[in-house]
């Protein structure tokens, strides 16, 4: 077999690409080590910054989206037992986010790429990578006892955090950057009407929480708990009346509870790997880095990448030239360590930590303070939220 691109993961970022390359005329075969029921049972954040709602748009996978998806312009901090709305649009001069599941994108990309006849392989074992730093690429991988081969110009890595492609940049080029939160979230999907119609992002005592939404009937809420924490050491009425304690006293009483439709705990990190090109390897989204959730910025950061990853390949294969294969690292690596720098600032304003002295606890409530009080700093909380340009 032969490609053009050969894309390594059949996530969001990996998809995503797949799509744009068809649309300019490049062919791409994506390979991906689980089912598809397996990719879309991931129950992953819900915040789309404008840039990917316009990239989704672009792809021709906007159209549920703009059905289903609900616009928000603003999100609410709760602090010393009170909400503060954000105004992002007030703030931004009218930018908004949209409030639309990870799963339901991946679901319309695989529609999308269904819809045009494009090559996705599920349960592929072994995937490797060969000849990254000549001109004669190619992949090889096991589907059960046959083994398999594909030629290609580029490949794209886009396997996620655990993924084959990271690894196979060599030691002494590759530098990682990386920081471990002693602490997780564990969320709960519910089908109960949201608590509030935006966003709660709680600071408290007794930990972090966040209250979140998929549809005006199904809620996704989330607590700050041990990293060490597992979902079956929480039943549904310990979260529950965990995250009530944690609610000012009027969202607490108009929380309307249920049984969870699934309950996982998502470990707090931040890492970032340079440089995110080597040879004609490209690696893109969770493949290089990760945020922790609290700026809802993982999916969005795959975006961008996969937004400066598609046009150099289609400058490419348009005129030949290089250049934008070339700077792809250092262009997306920019944006990655703003968005880096806003989750690990909103990670440490929202979370209790328990490493923090009595000190860095009332400096940390201060800040708080200050964010809320000054429209300098809640501009700037909302310029980062709403995301920054793609530049
Ligand atoms: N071979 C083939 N496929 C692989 C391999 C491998 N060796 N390793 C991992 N994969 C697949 C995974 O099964 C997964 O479906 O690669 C895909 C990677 O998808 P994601 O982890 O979703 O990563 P990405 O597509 O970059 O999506 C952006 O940002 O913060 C996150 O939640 C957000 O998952 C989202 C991500
Ligand atoms: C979610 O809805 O799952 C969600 C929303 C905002 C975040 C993180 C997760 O910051």
């Amino acid at each position: 077999m032969r490609t053009q691109v050969a894309i390594i993961g059949g996530g969001p970022s990996g998809l995503l690409l797949a799509q744009l390359l068809h649309l300019a005329g490049i062919r791409s075969v994506v390979l991906e080590r689980r089912s598809r029921d397996y990719v879309l049972g991931r129950i992953r954040a819900g915040v789309l910054e404008q840039g990917l709602v316009d990239l989704l748009r672009r792809a021709g996978v906007g159209e549920r989206m703009e059905r289903e998806g609900q616009v928000h312009a603003g999100i609410n901090i709760a602090f010393r037992g009170e909400l503060h709305r954000v105004d992002l649009a007030g703030l931004t001069g009218g930018k908004t986010v949209m409030v639309y599941g990870q799963t339901e994108v991946t679901r319309d990309l695989y529609a999308a790429r269904d819809a045009l006849g494009g090559t996705i392989l599920h349960e592929v074992e072994d995937v490797e990578p060969h000849g990254l730093e000549t001109d004669r690429l190619f992949v090889t991988w096991r589907q059960g006892d046959r083994h398999c081969r594909l030629d290609c110009d580029f490949v794209a890595g886009c396997d996620g955090f655990h993924g084959v492609s990271r690894s196979r940049v060599p030691k002494d080029v590759l530098e990682t950057f990386e920081k471990i939160y002693p602490f997780g979230w564990m969320g709960v999907l519910a089908r109960t009407p949201p608590v509030e119609h935006e966003l709660i992002y709680t600071h408290h005592e007794r930990g972090f929480a966040l209250c979140s939404m998929r549809s005006a009937t199904l809620s996704r809420y989330y607590v700050q708990c041990p990293a060490t924490d597992a979902p079956g050491d929480w039943s549904d009425a310990t979260f529950w009346d965990e995250l009530r304690s944690r609610l000012p006293t009027d969202v607490a009483a108009r929380l309307v509870t249920g049984p969870s439709i699934e309950k996982s705990v998502a470990p707090l990190r931040s890492f970032v790997a340079e440089p995110m090109r080597h040879g004609r390897l490209l690696l893109a989204g969770d493949a290089a880095h990760i945020v922790p959730p609290t700026g809802a910025k993982g999916l969005n950061l795959a975006a961008s990448d996969i937004h400066y990853l598609s046009q150099a390949l289609i400058d490419f294969y348009r005129t030949g030239s290089e250049a934008g294969l070339l700077a792809y690292s250092d262009t997306a690596l920019r944006r990655v360590w703003k968005a880096e720098r806003f989750s690990w600032w909103m990670t440490g304003l929202l979370h209790r930590l328990p490493e923090s002295s009595p000190f860095e606890a009332r400096v940390q409530e201060a800040e708080l303070d200050y964010v809320l009080s000054s429209k300098a700093a809640m501009t700037a909380l909302a310029e980062n939220y709403v995301g920054l340009p793609y530049g």
